[in-house]
């Protein structure tokens, strides 16, 4: 199946749903959230909206960084990206605890707002309450023109296009993408890595929307496994690393859509607590890359299998070791762990997609959800 580009973000096209049309857009999305961005001799990131700012971004002591719901777990990506490649030490906090804990601002901060509406109550009145404590605000919103994107001093466009589906998923990808981007450059900037590495990363970030495609033409398959779970009453979603928040946001799709109860986990946590959950009715999906965790996911794996839990495993493509291990495998194409989220997380919105379909949900309207928030 592949998106017909002549039909508008308003219409569904041939698909049943907004979401399941927005997933499937994701290559496209992307590729136009970098479009322009990167250099035609992919030598270099420019981020026009942040041209004159990024020196002070440069220079940062901290960076903050905002946002609520999805937008939260972009945020943890995007931590974990630029702590280890560019060395800035990153905070990620709810927009709703960060607006009201007396948070520490100094002038030397930089505040990130991360939201797809550019309109979550929580996230403006947080950004308003730094902007007044001196921070360099910025914004990284899809709506065009929102009031996150009004109040900010510089910002991105993740350029995602209109998302109607309550639940994220093309946004959250074009978040990961601007965010991706960011820390790239900032890492060049502030001399963290070499030009070598630099574009590297760039050419691996080039490759998303095509390794996309390939995740895309698998959905048979994927759900032809959810429809195996599509019963459960619980689900656990264990990562480590840049894939910890994709678990959590894997987890986030399924009860969103399906009122499944499901919980997203660092795999490592798994033993203080989760484990007491596993038994033979537990799906444990278990989200894994070809990264410095690896073996320590395969012995999370172990644990869970020798309490009898079934495991679905995301996988990159030919990794036999596991294929023995798990019950059920989403094999995603081989990447650079540092984009591995933007690959590893569309399988599991697809899973969470067609088991919400099976159970009668009205995937694009849950119930109690609202695409955006704009009350406390
Ligand atoms: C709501 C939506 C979520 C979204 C969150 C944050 O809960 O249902 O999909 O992630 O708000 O929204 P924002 O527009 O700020 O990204």
């Amino acid at each position: 199946t592949k998106v017909d580009l002549s039909i508008g973000d308003l219409d569904k096209g041939d698909f049943d749903h907004f979401m399941l049309k927005e997933i499937f857009e994701q290559p496209k999305t992307i590729s136009d959230t970098y479009r322009g961005r990167i250099r035609p001799n992919q030598n270099d990131i420019v981020l026009g909206g942040l041209i004159d700012v990024f020196p002070k971004i440069t220079a940062a002591n901290r960076i903050i960084i905002i946002g609520c719901g999805t937008s939260w777990h972009a945020a943890l990506v995007a931590e974990y990206l630029i702590e280890e490649y560019a060395r800035v030490p990153v905070e990620v906090e709810y927009a709703s605890e960060f607006r009201y804990r007396k948070p520490i601002i100094h002038e030397g901060d930089v505040v990130i707002a991360i939201s797809q509406s550019g309109e979550t109550a929580d996230t403006l009145a947080a950004l308003k309450m730094a902007k007044s404590k001196g921070a360099l605000i910025l914004g990284i919103c899809n709506v065009v023109g929102s009031s996150i994107a009004r109040e900010t001093d510089a910002g991105v466009y993740t350029h995602a296009g209109t998302e109607i589906g309550v639940a994220s998923t093309k946004a959250f990808t074009a978040q990961v993408t601007v965010l991706s981007l960011l820390a790239f450059k900032l890492a060049k900037e502030r001399s963290e890595i070499d030009q070598e590495f630099y574009e590297m990363l760039i050419g691996e970030m080039l490759a998303i929307p095509e390794k996309l495609e390939t995740i895309l033409v698998g959905h048979p398959y994927i759900k032809t496994v959810a429809e195996k779970y599509k019963d459960a009453v619980n689900a656990l979603y264990l990562g480590r690393g840049y894939l910890f928040p994709v678990a959590l946001e894997g987890a986030l799709k399924l009860k969103e859509i399906s009122y499944i109860h499901a919980e997203g986990y660092a795999a490592g946590e798994m033993k203080h607590g989760p484990i007491a959950l596993v038994d033979d009715n537990l799906p444990v999906v278990v989200v894994s890359a070809k990264d410095s965790y690896y073996e320590k996911v395969v012995s999370n794996i172990q644990e869970v299998k020798a309490r009898k839990g079934n495991i679905i495993a995301v996988v990159t493509e030919g990794d036999n070791g596991l294929r023995k291990m798990a019950d059920d495998l989403f094999e995603v194409p081989e990447s650079h762990p540092a984009v591995a989220a933007l690959l590893t997380v569309v399988p599991l919105q697809l899973f969470a997609y067609y088991i919400a379909v099976m159970r009668g949900c009205d995937v694009d309207q849950p119930r109690n959800l609202a695409k955006s928030v704009t009350v406390e």
